[in-house]
């Protein structure tokens, strides 16, 4: 499975698809790397730039959403999902830093942090960004 980003998972809001087309192409060559057993030497630039895309982002948009008085009910839901990421990303960080790179570890990250920003980002996101 690639990961490519595609015009109908454009937000609307220039910004936030700037940052959504470079996440998916580190997480296109994340996953490409584990196909061809080269995560080795990506997984630790992955971790570094997911938690720093983790502050800015994430920050826009909740920041977004403050500002132009989204929804209670759908920041609310919107707020939980980037709880759950966080929480995640700080797991298998923990869990990288403790073990190193490691096939249970890249099934994972694949499994909690790239296939779920994918579907946050086709769906939460874009309600979103239809709203803004
Ligand atoms: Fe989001």
């Amino acid at each position: 499975m690639t990961f490519q980003w595609t015009e109908n998972m454009a937000v609307g809001v220039e910004l936030m698809d700037e940052q959504h087309k470079e996440l998916f192409t580190r997480v296109n060559a994340f996953v490409e790397a584990v196909l061809q057993n080269k995560e080795s030497v990506i997984v630790e630039e992955l971790m570094k730039y997911l938690e720093s895309y983790v502050e800015t982002h994430f920050t826009l948009e909740e920041t977004y959403m403050k500002d132009y008085d989204y929804d209670e009910e759908d920041t609310d839901i919107h707020l939980k999902q980037h709880k759950t990421f966080r929480t995640n990303f700080q797991r298998l960080k923990t869990e990288y830093q403790r073990k190193g790179s490691n096939k249970e570890l890249n099934q994972k990250i694949q499994e909690h942090l790239c296939n779920w920003l994918i579907t946050h980002v086709s769906k939460i996101d874009k309600k979103l960004g239809d709203y803004l």
